[in-house]
């Protein structure tokens, strides 16, 4: 079994992406343990972020250009305290990243490339190996965190459990190839990632099935605007799982998206191609339910310059025997973000006393209810340093050890994708909704079972059904409108089997 005698009491870290990285070196030289459920950088989502890190760095940019995009992307939503604080601290978390190592891209004369992407009224996407910007953050932060001595990475170990005691935490539960233990502590992270893999068509790996919000919503955590899924408009339409993105930054340099006759059906649409995701995603949709297949354009603006720019775009493109320079890329809409999360305060603390959440995991206010391209990574550095400040300040007094003999099994989200794809995609209806509940709740109350992806899916719909009206990444064919007075949701394990 696992060998946890030196790090009892240390904070615990569950998961191992570029949220819980950082926020383990901005910890450091506090001890701390990372726990990655497979080898340090794979499986996890950050190592296929391809646009990068939106920071208003350029020449006629600003915080209130920035802040102005994110709060007109989340469609009336965002907190705007949230929204000021994090794209104020975003050029900053720029710098942190290059202290770790990371090298984003320069031009000639020095200055930072940055590229444009939807809904974005500047070009201030920083981003590293041109389309490769996750990749190659996840490898410097692994180096960076592999030199830390601070920081124990347990690899290959999986949380199963947090154990609340008296409304506070007190162990978590991991489970390794070797055995499981309960690993006392009053400080955990969830840096867990988001809940695409839910879903058929998704750019997530399948291990994102919100993993973090299971484990949160048992331990009585609140949860918050779940209802809001985003689904990128254009994943490269093939087999492959999962879905390799065509970054938005491609539209960005003047891609458009056309159907099989060759005609572009956003050209009269605001903002056209680089309208918010959540109106190009529809978009795209209609498209497709209309029966017409959906190609991006890039041989007009790009060209033969296709492979220069997005190496890794083309690479992908021509494995599925598709030529971008040449040939429109076939394309379709996945889910690829959560807005929704664990509720967390401007520090990243959870309504349970010692469990904080960073990255997509959280529901910070920043995104409301459409996130703005590119800010997610910028979130995830700039929130891991308050949350390890957080952590770190927290008082911690208790050692004890625990042994828990109850592992819920590993759990498999693959029974319930269509389930959750028919209900819970780009357009939603209040009796597919109701039907996905009745089918998801045996199995989402039974607790024992694996029941994780089953329970976050039910929570979301029941979220989804809770809001009567259309907005952002929300959009119901049975109520088409937007209410004024909506706000936030939140929901927690008790209310949501309540409500089932
Ligand atoms: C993209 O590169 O299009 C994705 C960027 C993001 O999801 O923010």
């Amino acid at each position: 079994s696992l060998d946890v005698h030196d790090i009892a009491g240390a904070p615990v870290i569950i998961g191992s992406g570029i949220a819980g990285m950082m926020t383990a070196l901005r910890l450091a030289p506090e001890p701390v343990v990372l726990l990655s459920n497979a080898q340090l950088g794979t499986g996890s989502c950050s190592e296929l972020a391809q646009g990068g890190l939106a920071a208003s760095l350029g020449r006629d940019d600003g915080p209130e250009l920035h802040v102005g995009d994110t709060l007109a992307a989340g469609d009336g939503l965002c907190e705007e305290t949230t929204v000021r604080r994090t794209v104020r601290a975003a050029p900053e978390a720029i710098k942190t990243l290059e202290r770790f190592g990371v090298a984003f891209d320069r031009r000639a004369d020095g200055a930072l490339r940055l590229g444009l992407e939807a809904a974005h009224s500047q070009r201030r996407i920083v981003h590293a190996a041109g389309d490769a910007t996750g990749r190659e953050l996840v490898s410097a932060l692994i180096a960076a965190v592999r030199r830390t001595p601070s920081i124990t990475i347990l690899e290959n170990v999986e949380a199963r459990r947090l154990i609340v005691e008296g409304g506070s935490i007190v162990a978590v539960v991991a489970a390794g190839h070797t055995g499981a233990v309960a690993l006392p502590t009053r400080r955990a992270v969830l840096a867990t990632g988001g809940i695409g893999g839910l879903f058929c068509y998704s750019t997530n790996p399948p291990g994102s099935w919100g993993h973090g919000l299971a484990l949160a919503a048992w331990a009585g955590a609140e949860l918050a605007d779940l209802e809001f899924v985003q689904f990128h408009p254009t994943a490269l339409d093939g087999p492959r799982r999962p879905m390799p993105l065509v970054s938005e930054a491609v539209r960005g340099e003047g891609a458009v998206l056309i159907d099989e006759r060759g005609e572009r059906f956003l050209a009269e649409t605001p903002g056209g191609e680089l309208a918010p995701r959540d109106v190009v995603a529809r978009a795209v949709w209609r498209q497709l339910a209309a029966g017409r297949r959906v190609f991006l354009d890039a041989r007009q603006c790009l060209g033969p310059r296709f492979g220069e720019r997005f190496p890794a775009i083309a690479d992908l493109c021509r494995k599925a025997g598709v030529d971008p320079a040449t040939d429109p890329i076939p394309v379709r809409p996945a889910a690829h973000y959560h807005m929704g999360g664990v509720a967390v305060d401007a520090t990243g603390r959870s309504s349970v006393e010692g469990l904080w959440a960073c990255g997509e995991v959280a529901r910070t206010g920043l995104h409301g209810a459409n996130r703005l391209a590119s800010n997610s990574l910028t979130e995830l550095v700039v929130t891991a340093s308050w949350v390890a400040e957080s952590v770190a300040g927290a008082s911690l007094t208790r050692r004890r050890h625990i042994c828990s003999t109850f592992v819920p099994p590993r759990p498999d989200p693959s029974a319930i994708r269509a389930v959750v794809s028919a209900a819970l995609g780009i357009i939603r209806h209040g009796e597919t909704m109701h039907e996905a509940v009745t089918t998801l709740l045996p199995s989402a109350a039974h607790d024992s079972a694996g029941s994780g992806p089953a329970l976050v899916a039910l929570m979301i719909a029941i979220a989804a059904l809770r809001r009567e009206e259309s907005r952002g990444a929300h959009c119901r064919s049975d109520f088409p409108s937007r209410d004024a007075d909506a706000r936030s949701s939140r929901l927690t394990l008790s209310s949501a089997l309540q409500a089932a």
